[in-house]
């Protein structure tokens, strides 16, 4: 696994660890604020059980197995199981794959390695991407879209874009729009939905914006004059080496850029569904 893969994967399980400890909620994605929710953090796991609702609310109809690819700890799956479907997880983190099978039903295949490496032999009614499209390059998702739907199944995606729009964009992340505009005309996926939430995910921005303003940046001082006063000579040495680094971090998260309005500028969040022909 690649050193980048890597990162991303460990920076998902402290998430989980994080997001558990504090809202009590095990999703690992923005949430969705639509109905007047108000963006704040003490609200964020309502507005995570909106977002997997609104998948529910969006399966298509006569769907009997499903397949969570980049399932994260489990939750939306079991609610999908709850509804009585059956369920198959793919995640290639040993962490988040040990959550998946704490809260999933006895036997259910949880498969503990990358869609591109998934080979089952069979067939889903349905493919859902809940914020992990973005994780795999555009081709080799929809290469395994592909082999792992039989014409008239369904791939259900709900994730973010980058968008073709000029200029540096402070938030990491996105499936890339020319990617994804260039591979899907070629494959054969019609499109049934395609619904624009980016107003509805955007307030994330803000509360994060806030978190790190309001919390990261004077816990960081604190501790960073804590330091200063008690070893001096180490954190001028840690502080020299890590300076390319820290002013990285600065420009890209306290520049005041990194918010909501941003989101709504570079990125845009779809609910999208398609079907195998
Ligand atoms: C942002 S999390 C979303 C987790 C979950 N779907 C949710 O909504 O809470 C992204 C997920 O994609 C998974 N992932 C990353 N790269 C992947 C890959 N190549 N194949 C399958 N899953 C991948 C991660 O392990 C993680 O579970």
């Amino acid at each position: 696994m690649s050193k980048t893969v890597e990162k991303k994967h460990v920076g998902l399980e402290v998430g989980h660890i994080v997001a558990k400890y504090l809202f009590d909620s095990e999703d690992l994605h923005y949430g969705d604020w639509s109905g007047g929710l108000e963006p704040c953090v003490r609200n964020f796991p309502q507005a995570q059980r909106r977002y997997s609702e609104r998948i529910l609310e969006n399966l298509p109809d006569g769907v009997r197995t499903v397949l969570d690819v980049g399932g994260g700890a489990g939750t939306l799956a079991r609610k999908l199981q709850d509804r009585g479907l059956e369920v198959e997880v793919v995640v290639p983190s040993a962490y988040l794959a040990g959550k998946c099978r704490e809260k999933l039903r006895e036997g259910t295949p949880v498969h503990e390695c990358t869609l591109q490496d998934f080979a089952p032999g069979r067939t889903f009614d349905l493919l859902v991407f809940s914020e992990s499209f973005q994780y795999i390059p555009v081709a080799e998702a929809l290469d395994a879209c592909e082999s792992l739907l039989a014409p008239g199944g369904h791939l259900l995606l709900f994730d973010c874009f980058r968008e073709n729009v000029p200029g540096r964009c402070p938030i990491k992340g996105g499936i890339r729009r020319t990617d994804f505009d260039r591979e899907m005309p070629r494959r054969p996926f019609r499109e049934v939905l395609d619904l624009d939430l980016t107003e509805a995910i955007a307030p994330s921005f803000d509360v994060f914006a806030d978190m790190l303003q309001n919390l990261a940046l004077p816990l960081g001082s604190v501790v960073a004059e804590h330091a200063r006063s008690q070893y001096p000579w180490v954190t001028k040495l840690v502080h020299w080496k890590l300076r390319p680094r820290i002013d990285k971090l600065q420009r890209r998260y306290f520049s005041g850029d990194f918010d909501g309005a941003a989101f709504r500028k570079w990125k845009s969040y779809r609910l999208m569904v398609f079907q195998r022909t």
